[in-house]
């Protein structure tokens, strides 16, 4: 099995940030890549700033810190990524997006390098046809945040061969991570339960059913969550989840996928959630809340 020393991430947002952070901390030397170079410098301080705080908690050693902080480099241009073992794609849930993506790094990386992606939903068998190494591309879906959450659904598609498979595996494992394995259909096992909870709980607000905070309050109170349904799609991103939600219903082709006007609605006024300060609730330093 290869043995994975270095990692591409693409994409810096909330999870290729976090992903590049957990591998830069397990000793992997890590590439870091955004279309975005605003977004790129923002991914490196923060990611440098939570290594720091792990530090000065005692959770890493200054050494550990220090090296961790040398591993990580953040490029503008894939062609950096020719000699990575593994490239995570953690760019815009779109597939065509991500099709062009994983056409473009099959032609740079080296021919025994895996392409994962940290897609939510969408078909690994179709990225993997972009591509002339399906064989060698795989889903490995990390969760939010991923320094912190134990979870890696680890997605085959329909040619991805068991040594792809097993390296990913063992690359979770070394990350501290447990992993579930899904079959590829859209949104596999964890976002196919929990999108249309969320879906749920928006058509719960917009029919007037409850406020958002009882809507909340009931799904931590009453069944032990820990954050509501509403508090969670502001964690992860209304965009997200509302293409989430798509890549399910054109998937499974069932109306009870069809997104909530008022998730619609949200996303095209802009409120993201937790990374746009505002989405179900705000998050200025008050921490005032819009009403619905
Ligand atoms: P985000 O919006 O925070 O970050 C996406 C980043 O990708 C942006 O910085 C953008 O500039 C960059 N980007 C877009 N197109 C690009 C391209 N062609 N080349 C390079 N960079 C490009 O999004 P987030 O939340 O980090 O999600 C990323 C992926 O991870 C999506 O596929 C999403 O479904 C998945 N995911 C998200 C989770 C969440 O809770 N937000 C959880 C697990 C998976």
């Amino acid at each position: 099995m290869a043995d994975i020393r270095s990692v591409g991430v693409v994409g810096g947002g909330q999870m290729g940030s976090g992903i590049a952070q957990l591998a830069a901390v397990h000793g992997l030397e890590v590439w870091l890549h955004d279309s975005d170079a605003g977004v790129l410098t923002r991914a490196h301080q923060s990611i440098s700033s939570r290594i720091q705080r792990l530090v000065s908690k005692g959770n890493l050693t200054k050494e550990k810190g220090a090296e961790a902080i040398r591993n990580l480099r953040c490029t503008s241009t894939l062609d950096d990524f020719c000699s990575v073992d593994i490239v995570i794609e953690a760019i815009v849930e779109s597939e065509e997006v991500k099709k062009n993506l994983f056409a473009q790094l099959d032609k740079i990386v080296k021919s025994s390098a895996i392409l994962a992606s940290n897609t939510s939903s969408i078909s690994i068998t179709r990225l993997g046809s972009a591509t002339n190494r399906s064989s060698q591309v795989i889903g490995m879906h990390f969760m939010n945040p991923p320094p912190v959450m134990k979870l890696v659904e680890i997605i085959r598609g329909a040619n991805t061969s068991d040594k792809t498979f097993n390296t990913t595996k063992v690359l979770a494992e070394r990350l501290g991570k447990k992993i579930i394995c899904s079959q590829d259909f859209s949104g596999f096992v964890v976002n196919r339960i929990l999108m249309p909870m969320i879906n749920e709980a928006f058509h719960a607000l917009y029919t007037g059913v409850a406020s958002k905070e009882d809507i909340d309050a009931g799904m931590k109170l009453g069944t032990n969550h820990p954050m509501g349904p509403l508090e969670l799609a502001d964690h992860i991103g209304l965009d997200v989840c509302l293409s989430i939600l798509k890549v399910l219903h054109s998937g499974l082709g069932d109306n009870k996928y069809t997104p909530c006007p008022l998730l619609v609605q949200y996303v095209d006024a802009g409120r993201l959630g937790k990374k746009k300060g505002v989405g179900v609730y705000t998050y200025g330093k008050t921490r005032d809340e819009i009403k619905p």
